[in-house]
C-alpha cells in the first residue's frame, strides 16, 4: 500500500522536482504523530528553532517555528511507526535512485500563530550531508485563508503547496530554494533530511 504513495513522491519528484504525494501519512499515523506534538507543546518540550551553523543567522525574525527531534530512543510507538515508514521509503528510494542515502534526522514542528520562515537552502553552509528535505503535514482541513503554504521558487516561477493533513513534500535540499508563508493557525508538521 505504501509503495503507492512512494512511487508518486518518487515519481513526482522527477517530474517536477518538487516530489508531492496527498496521503503519504494514514489519518491515523498523522493524528497519532499530532496528539505526541500537540503533548509536546502543553509539557513545554519543545524549544526555538535555528541555532546552530546554518547559512543564515536564525532568529525569530528569519522563522519562528519551534521543533522537538524525533527517535526510535523515545520508544514512542508513533514515532517508531514513522521511522518504520521512512525506512521502507528509504530502502525503496535507494532501490529505485541509486541515492545511498543511510541516514536521516527528522523534528516535530509547530508554527504558531503569525510565524514564518524565510526564504533559504535546507544545506548547511559547512556541511552537504542533507541531501533531501522531506516534509509531512499534521493539519486537518486547511483552509485557503489559513496562509502557511511552503513557497518553492522555481528559477521561472513559484509553487505554493498547502500544508495538507498527511501529504509528503520531498526535494533536493542543495538545489531549490523555499519559505513558509505567514500561517494563520497553529501549522503542524514533520520536516526531516535524508542524509548521506
Ligand atoms: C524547513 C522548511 C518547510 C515547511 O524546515 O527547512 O523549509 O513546509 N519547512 O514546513
Ligand atoms: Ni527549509
Amino acid at each position: 500500500m505504501s509503495q503507492t504513495s512512494f512511487e508518486l513522491l518518487i515519481n513526482s519528484f522527477i517530474e517536477d522536482k518538487v516530489g508531492i504525494a496527498d496521503g503519504f501519512l494514514s489519518k491515523t499515523l498523522a493524528a497519532n504523530l499530532k496528539s505526541n506534538l500537540q503533548e509536546l507543546y502543553s509539557s513545554n518540550q519543545l524549544t526555538a528553532a535555528g541555532t546552530g551553523n546554518l547559512q543564515v543567522d536564525h532568529n525569530t525574525k528569519f522563522r519562528g517555528d519551534s521543533i522537538h527531534w524525533l527517535g526510535r530512543e523515545n520508544e514512542n510507538v508513533h514515532e517508531n511507526s514513522f521511522f518504520d515508514l521512512m525506512d521502507e521509503f528509504v530502502a525503496y528510494l535507494n532501490e529505485t535512485c541509486y541515492t545511498g542515502i543511510n541516514g536521516y534526522e527528522f523534528h516535530y514542528t509547530l508554527y504558531p500563530v503569525g510565524s514564518f520562515y524565510k526564504r533559504h537552502l535546507d544545506q548547511f553552509r559547512s556541511n552537504d550531508s542533507r541531501k533531501y528535505s522531506m516534509i509531512m503535514y499534521l493539519n486537518d482541513d486547511w483552509q485557503p485563508d489559513d496562509g502557511g503554504e511552503l513557497c518553492i521558487h522555481h528559477k521561472e516561477n513559484q509553487q505554493n503547496i498547502a500544508p495538507e493533513n498527511g501529504k509528503s513534500v520531498f526535494f533536493k535540499s542543495s538545489e531549490l530554494e523555499h519559505e513558509v508563508l505567514v500561517t494563520n493557525k497553529p501549522r503542524m508538521s514533520i520536516t526531516g533530511w535524508l542524509k548521506t
